[in-house]
């Protein structure tokens, strides 16, 4: 014998499960926004409370005039300390110096800025990237293990004369550098 007595029919049933599944799904999309809204005001507020520890500038306009990167200052200098600080700025259409000499197994500190638009500075076969800023000073340590020459690219599109926006870096012996330093003050491999 069979049960024929529905508690009730099969459309409300159905109509019923449908609103609790819509519930749960509109719930859980609430949730995401609230969470998107919550890490956003965070993050703002965070970014907010601690800005950044330190951003150098250098003014384009007097850059050759005065300052770190006065032309004299420009190139490869050996510190105190035994690494090197590389600096150069990047213009359009060229780095300048256009040939950079540098160490092998040596701490290495590039500093660099641009004299008019953003440039793009990157070094072949190394993670080295990074962007020039007019205005600001961009920095970034590196270490070259072994002697070489490697390409530097500007990789940010800047103005007709992009493609043609290239410098190198020579990475020359330890000790070759220390004797070419001796004499020099600023170093570089633009002949
Ligand atoms: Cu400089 Cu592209």
């Amino acid at each position: 014998m069979t049960d024929t007595t529905p508690l009730s029919s099969p459309s409300d049933d159905g109509t019923e499960r449908v609103e609790r599944v819509e519930h749960r799904w509109a719930t859980v999309a609430v949730a995401i926004l609230v969470l998107f809204v919550a890490l956003a005001t965070f993050a703002a507020l965070h970014l907010a409370a601690m800005p950044q520890s330190r951003v150098e500038t250098a003014d384009p306009i007097t850059l050759h005039l005065d300052g770190e990167f006065i032309d004299s200052n420009l190139g490869s200098a050996l510190e105190p300390d035994g690494s090197v600080t590389v600096r150069f700025i990047g213009q359009e259409y060229s780095f300048t110096p256009s040939c950079m000499l540098v160490p092998s197994d040596t701490r290495i500190t590039f500093r660099a800025t641009s004299a008019d638009v953003v440039h793009g500075f990157l070094i072949t076969g190394t993670n080295i990237n990074l962007m020039l800023v007019p205005g600001y000073i961009s920095s970034l340590n590196a270490r070259f293990e072994t002697p070489g020459e490697r390409l530097m690219p500007c990789h940010e599109f800047c103005g007709v004369g992009h493609e043609g926006m290239w410098g190198r870096v020579k990475v020359v012996d330890r000790a070759a550098f220390a004797r070419m330093a001796a004499d020099r003050r600023r170093l570089s491999c633009v002949e």
